[in-house]
């Protein structure tokens, strides 16, 4: 059985619909093993500087369908220093806390995994981007959110394009990862998807455009900000020199993305990796993420759940070439 009596849960780097629904869980599954749970605003920055407050089951009523995080959150330059890690455990230690939940991605993660070999505070990761840019889970929390805003947008910008016969080039965001283009691209019928796990095809995506043009009134290019093709305008650029006649306009859709009411699949996500994060700590679990790869719970180290950069499905680029047409 374990020793752990307080644990503490915030939420880091760039924040994701569902995190809300996260914290809830872990708050009332602490409360359910009689744990002392605490809330540590604005991430590692909060923990720097002693921003941590006890929470009950009442701090986190009528959260589930809130995006954003009412942690808040922040990326902190003190945290990355030796000493702003030891400060941060003095404060953890003052309050008696024992163990940790941290909900974020990449980032949040490698700080996590610094401050665990430094201090040995057991950690447990939830993992919460609108990326989808982490091994060990199929989805990270935030990310259906993300993409269905993507969808929903591009819809609209379908009908306007339709109507005036126009070339679109939306730009959708991940800076190192092409899995929200990816899977936004196909859900919306895009002619081509452009991302960073792939060197721009030029001339593939020209053939493509003019051959494409015979049955379509409009078409659609998705792509990632962090694509090597340098951006939406960019993009758009190019493919103006090559077809001038074109009319074309480019729509960068930015931090809507990142904003709005979890859909149910990140709630449920939220809510069983929530659970989970604080059993597996109550379990001696450390040092890990957990994430659900085909429905089943799975710990991923730290150092191991980053590794995300490069791999990609091609098949789903595949899908995309064969169902432009
Ligand atoms: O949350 C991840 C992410 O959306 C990236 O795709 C994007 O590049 C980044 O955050 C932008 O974050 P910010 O505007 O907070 O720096």
């Amino acid at each position: 059985m374990s020793n752990i009596k307080n644990i503490a849960v915030f939420t880091s780097g760039g924040d994701a619909p569902g995190m809300n629904a996260a914290i809830r869980a872990v708050v009332r599954t602490g409360l359910y093993y009689n744990l002392n749970v605490f809330g540590i605003r604005k991430g590692y920055d909060g923990m720097v500087h002693d921003d941590i407050f006890p929470m009950d089951a009442k701090s986190v009523a009528n959260i589930i369908q809130r995006g954003g995080t009412i942690l808040k959150t922040a990326r902190s330059e003190e945290f990355r220093t030796v000493e702003g890690r030891k400060q941060a455990y003095e404060n953890l230690k003052k309050h008696g806390i024992d163990g940790l939940v941290a909900i974020g991605g990449d980032g949040t993660f490698t700080g996590a995994s610094k401050f665990f070999e430094e201090h040995q505070i057991p950690i447990i990761g939830l993992p919460g981007t609108i990326d989808n840019d982490l091994v060990g889970t199929d989805f990270t929390i935030g990310y259906d959110t993300a993409i269905n805003t993507v969808i929903e947008a591009v819809d609209k910008i379908r009908d306007t394009a339709e109507s005036h016969d126009r070339v679109f080039v939306v730009e959708v965001m991940g800076r190192d990862s092409g899995l929200i283009a990816l899977r936004a691209g196909i859900s919306v019928g895009a002619e081509c998807v452009l991302i960073p796990e792939i060197k721009v095809d030029y001339s593939a995506m020209m053939d493509r455009l003019d051959r494409t043009r015979k049955n379509k009134a409009s078409r659609v290019i998705i792509v990632a900000e962090g694509d090597d093709a340098g951006g939406a305008f960019a993009v758009a650029e190019r493919i103006k020199e090559r077809f001038p006649h074109y009319d074309m306009r480019v729509s960068i859709l930015g931090h809507i993305q990142r904003g709005g009411s979890p859909t149910c699949m990140d709630r449920v996500l939220a809510s069983r990796l929530g659970v989970t994060a604080v059993e597996a700590l109550l379990k001696g679990h450390q040092g890990e993420m957990v994430g659900l790869i085909h429905s089943d719970v799975v710990y991923t180290p730290f150092n191991k759940a980053i590794k995300h950069l490069g791999t990609i499905n091609e098949d789903l680029l595949r899908i995309v070439d064969i169902l432009s047409l």
